[in-house]
Formats: structure tokens, sequence, C-alpha cells
């Protein structure tokens, strides 16, 4: 059996960055990973990470309370206003670390990290390194891990979570190279496991983001919060839903509808195209469903203004996405963009140092609800979530399993999880079914969309509802097409979908529960946010007969709501 004090379930930014700390605080640490962690979706991350630095030349001052305020009034303050503070007041010090790591942050002339507008913030503050920060940062991450030679176990998937008594000793992983099962003892696990993006379609999530870390955690008897809070990005390209950064738009970018109107001016006149997310995710979708977008499906981002040495300069990676997937050179032509799911505001329930409701588990990143997203999370605000909450969970852990070694009990509880595991997947070798578990994974995506999206109502999100028991029901009707024990894509897909089918559940039922509209949950039938009686976070349990919802009450030790204007 491997030992490692904390293990580290993970290898994107906040795994990596936990790990790191983790070691440097005294721990045996190890990484477990589904992929190679430069593979992780983080390196997906385009546009930038936010930090009061107050670099930009116009010469405005910034802080870490007016980038709180920002988050939080972004967040249509569901978020919790200490752990903004904790997060924006820590922010400079995460990015000087990792300018001091060798991160090629994009500089001003004087050499000072240069910093952009971004949407929702009242001050340019998202420093960026071009259009690829997210993939730097990696890099820059990964580096320091590997200096530090922290072990990393690449290509396993955790299946099951050791618990016992409420406390967590360990899980079983997947080899998936070898197909063996793998128990792993420690004494902290640190989630780092990222969203449940491809639950939706038209995501511009990697394949990898199944919410596996998430289902798996919550099926163990962890809490989730606030999963009805599903972020769309306004600008994913049309058709492939690869993401268009918002530092298109922060570079001065346009949005222009088929009569040739900068529509954003109807919806956030002052703001125009860096209104927060949900609120311009709105808008695109609007104006395509009033019949002012192209072919029905798109509208236009136009950058062809800005000059070829800017585009080619600021926004590499959006020039070549657009020539190699949409066939357009953006100096010349606009980019067919359209809404496209993006992030998930909600999570593990995690307090400011990741720790979860059940003891031994951690949680930092997307897969976490801290929360300081709350309802609508602002552009450049996930990879700092990440480098700092990740840091903290790190430390956390690293404190909490100071001077514990292998035990036999703990052994214990992992040989039963893997016993558990064993018997799971001879049951699925055996079986023998009509249903096929890439089909159910379709029908669940495009359910979610079209039933549980960016404009919500209450049948249609029942009737979403009763879609995904139907798929659970069908689920269990699976079989696999492939025995093979290397890489049995066929295995992890069917895997991962029950994991999905269970986080859906939640989704939908929260986004039903939920009689408001606050962020990105917007109801038709309930237009207006109601701080009266929903200025809280929806916690979701498992139980066999389904979730079982609670409320908790928001911090709001700073600012009162007021209405959103941008
Ligand atoms: O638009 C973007 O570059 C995405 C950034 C983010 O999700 O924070």
């Amino acid at each position: 059996m491997i030992h490692h004090q904390v293990l580290v379930v993970g290898g994107g930014l906040a795994g990596l960055r936990a790990a790191i700390e983790a070691h440097d605080m005294g721990a045996d640490v190890a990484v477990v990973s589904m992929v190679y962690p430069m593979r992780s979706h983080s390196g997906a991350a385009q546009g930038g990470i936010n930090a009061p630095l107050a670099n930009h030349p116009s010469g405005r001052d910034d802080n870490p309370e007016k980038h709180g305020y920002d988050t939080a009034k972004g967040s249509d303050f569901l978020g919790d206003q200490d752990a903004i503070m904790i997060m924006t007041t820590e922010a400079a010090a995460r990015i000087y670390e990792l300018e001091h790591w060798g991160c090629p942050f994009s500089r001003y002339e004087d050499g000072r990290i240069a910093q952009r507008p971004f949407g929702g913030a009242d001050f340019p503050r998202t420093c960026y390194a071009a259009d690829r920060t997210g993939h730097y940062i990696l890099h820059t991450l990964y580096e320091q891990a590997v200096k530090r030679r922290i072990e990393m176990y690449n290509e396993h998937m955790v299946q099951s979570l050791a618990v016992n008594d409420g406390r967590c000793y360990g899980f079983v992983a997947l080899n998936i190279a070898t197909g063996e099962l793998v128990p792993f003892q420690g004494s902290a696990v640190i989630f780092g496991t990222g969203g449940v993006g491809r639950i939706y379609g038209h995501s511009t999530n990697a394949i990898i983001n199944s919410g596996t870390g998430i289902g798996i955690c919550y099926q163990a008897g962890v809490n989730v919060e606030d999963m009805e809070f599903i972020q769309y990005h306004p600008t994913s390209l049309w058709g492939t839903n690869i993401l268009i950064t918002e530092g298109a738009r922060g570079e001065g970018g346009y949005l222009v509808n088929n009569k040739g109107e900068r529509f954003m001016e109807k919806y956030a006149p002052k703001a125009m195209e860096l209104a927060p997310r949900d609120i311009v995710a709105r808008a695109i979708q609007t104006e395509i469903d009033e019949g002012r977008g192209f072919e029905n499906e798109y509208v236009n981002l136009e950058l062809m203004h800005l000059g070829k040495e800017k585009v080619l300069e600021a926004l590499p990676g959006i020039h070549d996405l657009a020539l190699n997937f949409a066939g357009v050179d953006a100096t010349k032509e606009p980019i067919p963009i359209q809404p496209g799911q993006h992030y998930t505001m909600g999570g593990i329930e995690s307090n400011v140092d990741g720790e979860t409701s059940i003891e031994g588990v951690y949680a930092a990143g997307e897969c976490a609800c801290v929360s300081v997203h709350g309802g609508n999370r602002l552009g450049g605000n996930s990879l700092l979530d990440t480098i700092v909450f990740g840091k903290r969970a790190g430390e956390k852990a690293a404190k909490d399993v100071a001077g514990t070694r292998a035990s036999e009990s703990a052994a214990a509880a992992v040989e039963k999880a893997m016993t558990s595991v064993q018997r799971k997947l001879k049951a699925i070798e055996d079986k023998r079914g009509k249903e096929k578990h890439g089909i159910l994974r379709e029908e669940l995506r495009q359910n979610m969309f079209d039933r549980v999206g960016i404009f919500r109502d209450k049948a249609p999100m029942q009737e979403g509802l009763a879609k995904v028991k139907e798929l659970q029901e069908r689920y269990r009707d699976c079989a696999l097409n492939s025995d093979t024990k290397r890489f049995n894509i066929d295995l992890y897909r069917y895997l991962e979908l029950g994991a999905m089918l269970d986080l859906a559940e939640v989704i939908a039922l929260g986004a039903l529960t939920r009689e408001e509209s606050r962020g990105s949950h917007y109801r038709r039938d309930f237009p207006d946010r109601d701080d009266a009686n929903w200025l809280k976070h929806t916690i979701a349990a498992w139980t066999p007969q389904g979730p079982k919802l609670s409320f908790k009450l928001v911090n709001v030790s700073k600012w009162q709501p007021v209405e959103r204007k941008y």
C-alpha cells in the first residue's frame, strides 16, 4: 500500500500549489492525477489572473478592498466576504511569488507586470502572459514541484475515498495505464480536480472536466455547495465552443449583432463589453433569440479595429484559434462567438483553509466552493483562487498531518474501500445491458444545456430533473464494449458518468429550489434577486434517495448587497 502524509488529487494549479506548500511545510506529499499534470485544464486558461498591483499606466490606485468589492458585487453578493478579502489580500504576494519562480508575465516597458481590464472590474487588474496565462503558470508550478522531487502518480483515477467514522484515511485509485487498483493511504487528501463543465453541452471545458473529483467526494458523504451556479462564458467560438478570452474585450474588442450595433449599450451602458459574464452572456443569448444574431446562432466579436500588431502581440492564441478552428483571420474579419458553459461556481463545501465536512478531506480551486465567486465569478479570479486557496489548503493539511505515519487502522479502512471497489468493477465487467454510456452522456449534456441553462424556468427544469433520473435508471442497464485492462477508455467514461449523473441531479434540484435570480442563475419565473429569502448558500448531501438540501447564510461582514448596475 502506498503511503504519503498528504495526498493531493489533481495536477492542475490548485493541486500543484497545494503540494508545493505542503512539501515546504515539511510534509511527505504526493500528487495523484488523472492526466499528466501538464495536460490539466488549468493550462487552457487564457486571459489572466487578478491582483490589485496598481501597475496600470493610468496611475489609478488599487487595493484589496476595491478588488474585494468588485468580486462581491460580481458574485451578486452570494460570495462570502470574509473569504473574498482573504483572496484579494493575499493576491499580490502570490503573483510576485510566481514572478520570482520564473512565470513569464507580459510586462510594461519599465519592467513591471502588465495588467489589462477584465469584466466587472472597476480597475485594470488582470495580470497576464499574452493569452496563455494558465499555460505559463502551470509550467511554473510544475517546475517547482519537480524541483522539490514531489512524487507524482500520473494517469491514476481516484475511485473511492476510504472513510471510516467520519474521517478519511486515503483512497483507492485505478491505474489507467495498467488497469490495476492501487490503494493509497494518507492522513490528508486534498482535492484540486476542477469543475463539472462536461455535464453540459457547449462547454469550453476539456473532456477531463467531468467533475469526478467532486462526485467522488459527494458520494463519500462530503457536502457540496451552490452547485446550481454554472457560469457561461460570453465568448466561445461558434460551433466548437473553444474559449475566446475575455482579454479580447479587455484589449478593446466589440460585440456586434446582425444590425451592426454594439448591443451591450442596451444591457450595460457604462461597462459595455466589460460587464460581468452573467450579464454579457445573457445579452448575447437575448440578441440571438430575438433574431439579431447570425444564422440564429452567434454574434460577432470584432478585433479588426485594434490593428494587426496589437492582436498578434496581446492575443496571439486567439488569432491562431480563430484561424485554425473557424477559418477567420481576426485581424481582418469578425470572430463568430456564442456563450458556452465555462465554470462551476459551486463545488465541495470548503472553508478558507480547504477543510471540508469530512475530517482529512480538503479542497481548493474550481472543485471547491469557499465561496469567493458566489453567483457569478469574475474573469481572472479563478486562477487567483487556485493559487491562494491551493497554498492555504496545503499549509493547513501539512500542519494537521505533522507527526502522522502509516497505521494499521488506516490501512484497514483503505483495504475495506479496496474490496468494495473490486466488487463494483467485477459487477461492471459482468454486466450485460443494452444501454450505451456514450449515448447517455450526450443526452445528459444536451438536457442540462437546454433545460437548466442560461435562462431557466420551472417546467423545463422539472423535465430536466426527471430526465436526469431517467438517465440514472438507464445507467444501471449499461454494458461495456471493452474488457481491456490497459487504457480502457470505455470503462473510465462509464465510471465518470455515474458521478456526472449524481451531480447533475444536485444542479437541477438546486436550480429548481432557488426561487430567485442571482448571478448566473436566471429564472424567467423569478426574475428578481430575493435577498430576504435567498441570501444563502445551498448545501447538498448525498443520500440513497437523492440529494438532501439545506442552507447556510452568506457572510456579509463588509458590504450590504445593492442592486448591480454596470
Ligand atoms: O476569458 C478568459 O480568459 C477566461 C478567464 C477566466 O475564466 O478567468
